[in-house]
């Protein structure tokens, strides 16, 4: 049975999206079968695996809506060996559109269900506020959420309101959902700054934090406009090589053994 992370931070420009995208790829890496799942009407995700949004016919609206079967829309690169629940900018209707419905909130976690045997990882990027996408991305987090948290000022500014949503959702309706983790993302090692955010959050978090730090890197930046992960766009740098640790962390905390190969 696969895992399922959803990467919530309901402020923008944290490194959700990086974050899935890049740990998606070291996964693979790592011999993992995994599906991207874009619920960002900006469709972030989607563009950064090389998908035109605008061109999507198909994606998390549709299947978010009932109109068509998550399975039939998933879309396969098989040069990075990823899948896609592709997003487009249609799905920024979904939130009003759903807001009558039955079991509203549920939309995503039955859509994928049948996606679970299929794929060892599914992780799901949600959009940068706390609306009714990013419930449906966490009530679909079977086994947790991950946090990316930007090592800036204010890195812990919105983090409060980010648990008491995850408060709410346990006590009306998923009370075992848990942080899976907290990833620390955009180092700054030139600044004391980052330093002492990474202080400041492990004194709040504690043991949820990971123990890598994703640190700030131009390759990172760049990667998305190429269609690649950085661990495909520029495999010797320091951000790939800091995704394929983080990868090794969720690994080894999941209790899923890697075989190295020898060449
Ligand atoms: N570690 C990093 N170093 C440099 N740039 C980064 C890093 N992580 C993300 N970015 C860039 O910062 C911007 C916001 O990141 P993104 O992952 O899209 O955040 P979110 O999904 O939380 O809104 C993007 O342009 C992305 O390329
Ligand atoms: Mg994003």
């Amino acid at each position: 049975m696969g895992r399922v992370y959803t990467l919530a931070n309901q402020k923008g420009g944290v490194g959700k999206t990086t974050t899935a995208i890049n740990l998606g790829a070291s996964l693979v890496g790592l011999g993992q079968r995994v599906l991207i799942v874009d619920i960002d009407p900006q469709a972030n995700a989607t563009s950064s695996l090389g998908v035109d949004k605008h061109a999507v016919r198909g994606g998390a609206y549709e299947v978010l809506l009932g109109q068509a079967a998550a399975s039939a829309q998933v879309l396969y690169n098989p040069r990075l060996n990823i899948s896609i629940l592709p997003s487009s900018p249609a799905l920024a209707g979904a939130e009003v559109e759903l807001v009558n419905e039955i079991g509203r909130e549920l939309k995503l976690r039955q859509a994928i269900a049948p996606l679970v045997e299929r794929y060892d990882y599914i992780l799901v990027d949600c959009p940068p506020s706390l609306g009714l996408l990013t419930v449906n991305g966490l009530m679909a987090a079977r086994d947790g959420v991950l946090i990316p948290v930007q090592c800036e000022y204010l890195a812990l500014e919105g983090l409060g309101e980010l648990t008491r949503t995850l408060q709410r959702v346990r006590q009306a309706i998923f009370p075992t959902l848990k942080v899976r983790g907290v990833i620390l993302t955009m180092f700054d090692s030139r600044t004391h700054l980052s330093g002492d955010v990474v202080t400041e959050v492990r004194k709040y978090f504690n043991e949820q934090v990971f123990q890598t730090i994703i640190p700030r890197s131009i390759r990172l930046a760049e990667a998305p406009s190429y269609g690649l992960p950085v661990t495909a766009y520029a495999p010797a740098s320091s951000a790939a090589h800091a995704y394929e640790a983080l990868a090794r962390e969720v690994l080894a905390g999941d209790g899923v053994a890697v075989m190295e190969s020898i060449v």
